[in-house]
């Protein structure tokens, strides 16, 4: 049968999704389904990874039955996951050990001082993975699950246990155990992979004492991870691309060259800029990692990666904490029945504030309220933080790339807000381009599989493919985004902790 299909899995944080996408990289079916969040302590995030599988593999099967898409027609499969978040499991059994530890957990927080606190250890671990220290990345999480799960030690260092990121996880399951791997963007974010030479490293191995056994074997991101093979699932699809949900989305987004960038506007954001060969060291705080690469691809690519921590929280919080809207949609016509903020701003710093001022006890703050500031300038104002938020981690991959960005490539689900897309373009100076298919992340997956299989041809018909942007161009003039930003940025310095 004539393969018309490929398929996406793109497992998140809180839901799995699945996408079917046709030649033209449009969506033809989907299925999406949340799944428990387990939180057993304050500052502690659990997944169960058998339910991350079952509700990966029902949303497969759903996709496909929904739309009318039998399996002969699926070319092949491409994965793109939630990243660091740590599963370990009995590779005799295939059953994990314990729950998932999820990205967002802080518990190995205090671990992570202990064992990296030091500023050489630290300089060292920054030079050979890209990443700051923390407890956001797989390695401690793996230390954690070594020393509290009774027997794992032992069992760790016999091989019996198998460490893996999501996607290694699902691909473990849905080869029915005979495939253990990875790609370079997940083991990228594991803080145990040599971002420079593209292997696992035995200095870090060594410092978090993991044994070298538990670890996928790593491949690139368009590349063969073998085919399905799981009781009731349809049998001998190939799978063919894996990459982290950011760097998929950065390839979604046709971002492959040096200087191109994307931000999804999510509960947070994620911003990526592509710096082709180069593995830039951030002055500011922002980490390197690996970008995905198209097949054929003889040497690592990187991208530099910012986030803000609070961007369509926010809107949520707007909805469900102050009451002021009742819909996340409601946000931009409301926004829209003023002219401006009236010199309100929030600066949403609920979780502390990221890069580039990195301060963890900073707390949330509204300024510039007189008595005719409406609702509306409230929420008007809270669009506006998002923007100036993205535009300072933008500006700030400008300092340490030296490139500029003259067009940014946007998706995700606030994306859809016609307002806040103009408000950014202005805010940064920058155009902006949004897709027809904001999915950049599934349909990155899914471009990684179908160049691999021959699917898709080449980058130029991925290119082509990804032509009909909307675009929104700047229109304030450069003094009104000065003061717009000296506004933002006084804000920002009253509400650092350390200000009075
Ligand atoms: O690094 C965490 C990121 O990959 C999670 O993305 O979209 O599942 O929240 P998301």
């Amino acid at each position: 049968m004539e393969k018309k299909y490929i398929l996406a899995l793109d497992q998140g944080t809180t839901s799995s999704r699945a996408l079917v996408f046709d030649r033209q990289g449009r969506i033809h079916g989907s299925a999406q389904h949340p799944f428990r969040q387990i939180y057993p302590q304050p500052g502690w995030v659990e997944h169960d990874p058998r339910e991350i599988a079952s509700s990966q593999l029902g949303v497969m099967v759903e996709a496909m039955v929904s739309s009318s898409v039998s399996p002969d027609e699926i070319d092949s499969i491409g994965i793109t996951n939630q990243r660091e978040t740590t599963i370990v499991w009995d590779r005799r059994t295939g059953k994990p050990i314990c729950n998932a530890i999820v990205w967002q957990c802080r518990r190995t927080a205090p671990l992570v001082e202990a064992l990296c606190g030091d500023r050489s250890v630290a300089a060292m671990v920054r030079k050979k993975t890209g990443l700051i220290p923390d407890a956001y990345f797989s390695a401690s999480k793996i230390r954690w699950i070594l020393d509290h799960v009774e027997g794992a030690q032992n069992l760790a260092e016999e091989g019996h246990l198998a460490f893996g990121t999501v996607d290694s996880w699902l691909i473990w399951c849905l080869t029915s155990g005979s495939v253990h791997a990875t790609d370079v963007t997940n083991a990228s974010r594991t803080m145990l992979f040599n971002i420079h030479t593209g292997k696992w490293d035995n200095e870090l191995l060594d410092l978090f004492g993991i044994p070298c056994s538990m670890l996928p074997e790593v491949r690139p991101s368009s590349a063969d991870y073998g085919v399905t093979s799981y009781p009731g699932l349809p049998e001998g699809i190939p799978i063919r691309g894996v990459a982290g949900d950011q760097q998929a989305a950065l390839f979604g987004q046709c971002c492959f060259e040096s200087g191109r960038a994307k931000n999804t506007y999510g509960t947070g954001c994620f911003m990526l800029m592509h710096t082709g060969n180069i593995a830039v060291e951030s002055s500011h705080g922002l980490v390197s990692t690996i970008a995905a690469s198209a097949p054929g691809t003889s040497r690592l690519e990187y991208a530099l990666e910012g986030s803000v921590f609070v961007a369509g929280a926010l809107i949520q919080w707007l909805r469900d904490e102050l009451g002021i809207i009742k819909s996340a949609q409601e946000s931009e016509a409301l926004a829209l029945t003023v002219e401006d903020s009236a010199g309100v701003y929030i600066v949403p710093a609920f979780t502390g504030l990221g890069a580039p001022y990195w301060d963890a006890d900073a707390r949330g703050a509204i300024y510039g309220l007189t008595r005719g500031a409406t609702r509306a300038h409230i929420v008007r104002a809270a669009l506006e933080s998002l923007a100036y938020q993205v535009a300072d981690v933008a500006r700030t991959m400008e300092q340490d790339s030296g490139m500029r960005i003259d067009e940014l490539n946007v998706d995700g689900g606030a994306s859809d807000n016609n307002l806040l897309m103009q408000i950014q373009a202005d805010i940064l100076g920058a155009q902006l381009n949004r897709p027809a298919v904001i999915e950049s992340t599934g349909l990155g997956a899914a471009f990684l599989a179908g160049l691999n299989t021959g699917f898709w041809e080449d980058l130029d018909e991925i290119r082509s493919i990804r032509a009909h942007d909307d675009h929104f161009l700047p229109r304030m003039d450069s003094l009104a985004r000065k003061q717009c930003m000296a506004g933002w940025h006084d804000a920002v310095r009253r509400t650092l902790s350390a200000s009075d």
